[in-house]
């Protein structure tokens, strides 16, 4: 139910906990309880969840794993792992579990067990990916690969982008990896001059193989091989795979079926990396790596099923998101990774939350009576504290945020260079800072004791209130002990299943994205409008306006 969430009895304690909780600060409930994060803390493998610093006492979570069990999220978690369409409006099982479904117990979809073809367009990426990473595979003159490009975009493209940047220490080095999604010609263009046709190997990505972008640049990449191999169609096949579910499709673009990956409609794109659309990821740090993601996110699926709400973290990160979203009302939630290799990971999961929970119509076709999906943004840090941090702490707007951290760092600077000084223990003070400074803030006896004696007293009343930090700013803390492939697995999954739990409690369809539709279409329309040069009339004034500056501006 969500046309009635608002008045149901989960939602109603809520509401009615909230108006004596609003106020409480976080600084109350610490000094009120010196067990605070021995109570709000989970871990899981090597990674540790602290949502202590939380406007949440134990009240509110035992209310919030109430509506989580209203809504039945963990039924819907049971309908999709057995393969159920649970994406109704698309008439689809959603079943990313059943690529990482590592214990390969079966799963079926219309009573056809899907692992045993799962495991099979496994084992040929393992085959093709160890002959182009060996030197085995030969371009068109002979010569081995030693630039990747992959070219798609949204899920077939920010999943390989983010992995492949966040796993870089397990990279093949001397192969190069491009990512090419942007229709802007610049992209390919660029790309292009950085790489030679007789080393270079293009992957299409695209679930649908109709993608406009993709297929744009696809074709350009087709010529410039065609183009240095005197027209040889026989040299596609040496320099092109597909990654995709339309094998027609594929063929007709002229890529050999032999080098096509295929997956399932089963597969949403925002969720593909662990289908076929991961072949960069295993081109780029070796397929059991690859595998190793896999098993991570399978061990975080189980633990998503199989564990009660209080011990579950990504429903308890979910439900917690719920508090912000719903009922303090808090419009963004900010992913920021003190990591520089996870420098992708807000902008992958961006997709990943926005495109599943960005709906304000119910399963049922209803309007949803409360806000759904929150707004994603981020940036690694210490960057973000240098740019965009001052809002977090001073501004108007509650910004919850999840700080994630690696305990150990890939790179140990002093001691590889002879350097003066550790570098990662100055990342870590800064995470560590961060949450505790936009916990407890900084009042205003502590300012005036800081500036005491430094001016007079009027300047320092002026400035008093500028320096003051209410504090009180909500964040959930991820540590864990190294970024391996099984814990970027895990995060993840963890993430994936925080966004199942979001969508199920606001009972809206997580995997369908119907809102990127009129875009696309309004956008082929326009097209033909562009040549030639007759003034358009056919939109609205502000269209014509855009459209009829555009073409007059062309020299
Ligand atoms: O336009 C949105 C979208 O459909 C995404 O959901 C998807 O990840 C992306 O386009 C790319 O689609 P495809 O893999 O079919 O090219």
């Amino acid at each position: 139910m969500s046309a009635g969430l608002d008045a149901s009895p989960a939602w109603k304690a809520l509401s009615a906990h909230f108006s004596s909780i609003k106020d409480v600060t976080m600084k109350d409930m610490f000094a009120n309880d010196a067990d605070r994060f021995n109570n709000f803390h989970l871990e899981f493998e090597d990674l540790l969840f602290d949502f202590s610093k939380n406007r949440i006492n134990e009240e509110t979570m035992k209310l919030l794993y109430a509506l989580a069990a209203q809504q039945d999220v963990n039924g819907l978690a049971k309908k999709m792992y057995s393969g159920e369409k649970i994406n109704t409006t698309e008439g689809r099982a959603v079943l990313h579990i059943a690529l990482r479904n590592q214990s390969n117990t079966p799963i079926f979809v219309d009573g056809k067990d899907v692992m045993p073809e799962v495991n099979e367009v496994l084992q040929n990426i393992k085959v093709f990916t160890e002959k182009v990473r060996s030197g085995d595979w030969k371009g068109f003159t002979g010569k081995p690969i030693s630039n990747v490009v992959n070219i798609g975009i949204g899920g077939s493209d920010l999943g390989p982008v983010m992995v492949c940047e966040a796993l870089k220490p397990y990279s093949k080095r001397d192969l190069n990896m491009f990512f090419c999604s942007n229709v802007d010609g610049t992209h390919i263009t660029e790309i292009l001059k950085q790489c030679d046709p007789e080393t270079t190997l293009f992957l299409i990505a695209s679930k649908t193989f109709t993608t406009q972008e993709t297929m744009t640049n696809a074709g350009t990449a087709k010529a410039w091989v065609l183009n240095a191999f005197n027209g040889d169609a026989s040299s596609i096949a040496k320099h092109f795979a597909a990654l995709s579910t339309n094998g027609e499709a594929v063929s007709e673009f002229g890529i050999d079926t032999n080098n096509m990956f295929g997956f399932w409609d089963w597969v949403g794109g925002r969720y593909s990396l662990w289908s076929a659309i991961g072949t960069p990821i295993a081109l780029s740090i070796g397929f059991d790596n690859w595998m190793e993601m896999h098993a991570g996110a399978h061990a975080m699926d189980q633990h998503f099923l199989n564990t009660p709400p209080e011990k579950n973290l990504p429903l308890t990160l979910g439900m917690i998101g719920i508090w912000y979203n719903n009922f303090f009302n808090a419009e963004t939630v900010a992913i920021l990774p003190y990591d520089q290799y996870m420098h992708r990971f807000a902008a992958y999961f961006q997709q990943g939350d926005m495109e599943s929970n960005g709906k304000y119509i119910n399963k049922e076709g209803e309007k949803v009576p409360v806000e759904t999906g929150p707004i994603i943004w981020g940036e690694p840090g210490t960057n973000g504290q240098h740019a965009f941090y001052q809002l977090i702490h001073q501004g108007t707007k509650m910004i919850p945020c999840d700080f994630l951290a690696p305990c150990q760092t890939q790179n140990d600077v002093p001691k590889d260079l002879g350097g003066p000084v550790d570098h990662h223990p100055i990342l870590m003070s800064n995470y560590f800072a961060q949450t505790e400074a936009l916990a407890f803030g900084k009042d205003e006896s502590a300012v005036r004791e800081e500036l005491k004696g430094k001016m007079d007293d009027d300047a320092l009343n002026k400035l008093v209130p500028h320096k003051i930090f209410e504090g009180n700013r909500p964040t959930n803390s991820f540590l864990f002990k190294k970024l391996t492939p099984r814990m970027l697995g895990i995060l993840i999954a963890m993430y994936e299943m925080k966004i199942f739990t979001q969508g199920a409690v606001w009972n809206i369809n997580s995997f369908d994205q119907w809102g990127v539709e009129l875009g696309k279409q309004l956008a082929k329309a326009i097209l033909p409008e562009l040549t030639g040069s007759d003034d358009v009339t056919s939109h609205d004034s502000s269209t014509n306006g855009l459209i009829n500056y555009y073409k007059k501006n062309q020299s």
